[in-house]
């Protein structure tokens, strides 16, 4: 049985834009949590991202000074996945890529006991591919957090082959109790959210680079015309035009021609433009 209040520390695998988003949600929370990367200079990376959320938040009056230092106290950077072995949960928000998130997996699966639920955050990958790298397929379920994590007010669920339904339940209280609301998407291709927005997004591009509009225009017409905070060329930009790419190429793999990535996406990750993270996307930073 899996139950939230044998849930004390959350392992997080991964101090980037997710992961360290993760981090501090979980510890503002009130768990502790684990957070690793590869490099020490990631994990400082990560704590530097979360520095930058909190501050955001307490200069609202979000949050106060002290749960912003608690928070900050909560949280424990590694390089050693061993570091993991005592966490009650683990959610992995490494790299988009098949072959190191099964390692990943892999190592998890020795390292922390085996009835600890292992948790990934990938935005189209296959949970039960991945899953398959461990030897508890049941325990291992999609937890697909949206960027910011600490503003997003969602996460989806997205439930494996061998997922448990038990697992799912448990999925959807630990979200919820990271102050999110949540859905849930059987393990197909982008599942709801990305199957759906990436078109969205490449359409964007494409209607920009066949002169349809302006990209403010095309932006701000989706903003105006549908409601959505962000267009979808500054959307592209927000999360970042390399894992668009990414996601777009996983789908246009599975699901065929009509996730074809746009031409320019790809010449502009081929350019090193990657949108607000590198300075230079559809827009300038
Ligand atoms: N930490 C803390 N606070 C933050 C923050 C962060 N990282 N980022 C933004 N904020 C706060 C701001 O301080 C501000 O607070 P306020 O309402 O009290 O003034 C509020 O959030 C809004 O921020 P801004 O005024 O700076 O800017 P915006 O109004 O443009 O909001 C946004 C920014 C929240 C990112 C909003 O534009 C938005 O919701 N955009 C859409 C984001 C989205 O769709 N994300 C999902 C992407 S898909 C995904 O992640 C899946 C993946 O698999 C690809």
């Amino acid at each position: 049985m899996h139950d939230l209040e044998d849930i004390d520390t959350i392992g997080v695998v991964g101090a980037g834009t997710m992961g360290s988003g993760i981090a501090q949600v979980a510890a503002t929370n009130g768990y502790d949590v684990v957070m690793r990367d590869v490099e020490t200079e990631y994990v400082e990376n990560g704590f530097d991202t979360i520095d930058d959320s909190l501050d955001r938040f307490v200069s609202k009056e979000k949050l106060s000074e002290s749960a912003a230092e608690a928070t900050l106290d909560r949280i424990t950077g590694t390089t050693a996945l061993d570091d993991l072995a005592d966490c009650d949960v683990v959610v992995e928000a490494a790299v988009e890529n098949m072959d190191v998130k099964q390692d990943i997996f892999a190592d998890l699966d020795a390292v922390v006991p085996d009835d600890v639920v292992l948790a990934t955050n990938t935005s189209t990958l296959s949970i039960t591919t991945i899953a398959s790298a461990t030897d508890r397929e049941d325990e291992v379920v999609g937890l697909h957090f949206m960027n910011p994590v600490p503003v997003m007010k969602g996460v989806e669920v997205v439930v494996g082959e061998k997922t448990t339904d038990e697992v799912v339940a448990f999925a959807h209280d630990l979200a919820e109790d990271l102050g999110k609301e949540t859905w849930e998407s059987d393990d197909k291709p982008g599942f709801v959210t990305n199957r759906i927005l990436m078109p969205w997004i490449n359409e964007g591009i494409r209607a920009y680079d066949e002169g349809v509009a302006s990209k403010e225009d095309i932006d701000t017409g989706m903003k105006l015309g549908t409601n959505v905070p962000m267009g979808p060329l500054e959307l592209a930009d927000h999360i970042g035009l390399d894992i668009c790419l990414d996601a777009s190429r996983t789908l246009h793999e599975e699901l065929g021609d009509r996730y074809k990535p746009a031409y320019l996406l790809k010449r502009k990750v081929d350019a090193g433009d990657l949108g607000k993270k590198t300075g230079e996307g559809f827009y300038t930073y």
